[in-house]
């Protein structure tokens, strides 16, 4: 079975992007993507370097404005300039690569900031929040810790739970264990399945093809600001129906490989006798 948390079509769309189009400058990085994740579901973006991963999931909560389309989260038109973005945020959890706390505060200070500043929760309610999600990620024994004196990988799982604390309608992952000590990436992959069991509604970009496969209902494969191919993750990564994923899979899976197409079709030179 692929996929840890299986959505029918009815579920209701968490986000529902159309005719996505984003440009800098002269760059058209996104040329038209449509994607809708449902409730529960998890989805993985995959695809090369510079395809528009990270640019996708940005334009989703708005760190990046679309030059064209409409992005729906919980059925609020997010471009609609009427907006209140940072309302419509407080929906949407983000991690990052690197994980973005504040240096200067505990766990614990990082993980009740938010909830008291934006969600106007008294201190009590905020650290029980807090203890119930640094729980959830293994790190209540850290939560006086600050930053700098915690591994990569306790730092990551802290930036999951200071944005679980925000009761997200949906996460976003941008290659979370790219930044990590191959030994660290586990326990973070470990709390992210464990999100998607418990039913979070996700959307991942990732290099990790074990998890993708394991935990996603669906993979997404984007080349070159398109969505290439889009299915299930036995399909899409298993058995992928274009050269240019196949290609991609190939280079991940396999690092040391080097397809032919990649060096030519020309035989090498017949040495001089
Ligand atoms: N703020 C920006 N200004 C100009 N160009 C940008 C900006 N952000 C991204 N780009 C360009 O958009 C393209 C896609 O970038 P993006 O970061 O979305 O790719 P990606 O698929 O996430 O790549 P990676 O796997 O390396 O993280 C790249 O060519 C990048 O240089
Ligand atoms: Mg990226």
């Amino acid at each position: 079975m692929s996929g840890v948390s299986p959505t029918t079509p009815t579920d209701p769309p968490v986000v529902q992007i159309s005719g996505l189009y984003k440009s800098f400058g002269t760059v058209d990085v996104l040329k038209g993507i449509d994607l809708t994740v449902r409730e529960r579901e998890v989805v993985c973006v995959i695809g090369p370097s510079g395809s528009g991963k990270s640019t996708l999931l940005r334009c989703v909560n708005l760190l990046e404005r679309p030059t064209q389309g409409v992005v729906e989260l919980l059925g609020i038109d997010v471009t609609d300039p009427d907006v209140d973005i940072d309302r419509v945020r407080t929906h949407v959890g983000m991690v990052f690569q690197s994980f973005n706390l504040f240096a200067h505060h505990t766990v614990m200070g990082n993980l009740i900031l938010a909830q008291r500043k934006v969600l106007k929760r008294s201190k009590a309610e905020a650290e029980e929040v807090a203890w119930a999600n640094l729980r959830q990620v293994g790190l209540e024994d850290r939560a006086t810790f600050y930053p700098a004196e915690l591994s990569g990988g306790q730092q990551q799982r802290a930036a999951i739970a200071r944005a679980l604390s925000m009761n997200p309608a949906l996460m976003l992952f941008d290659e979370p264990t790219s930044a990590l000590d191959p030994e660290l990436v586990g326990d973070v992959l470990a709390v992210m399945r464990d999100l998607a069991l418990g039913g979070m509604t996700m959307l991942v970009v990732t290099h990790e093809m074990a998890f993708a496969r394991d935990v996603s209902d669906r993979v997404v494969f984007m080349d070159d600001g398109v969505i290439v191919e889009e299915g299930p993750a036995a399909q899409v990564i298993g058995s992928p129906s274009t050269d240019r994923a196949r290609i991609f899979l190939k280079r991940v899976l396999d690092p040391t490989h080097i397809d032919d197409s990649e060096i030519g079709e020309t035989e090498p030179d017949e040495p001089a006798d």
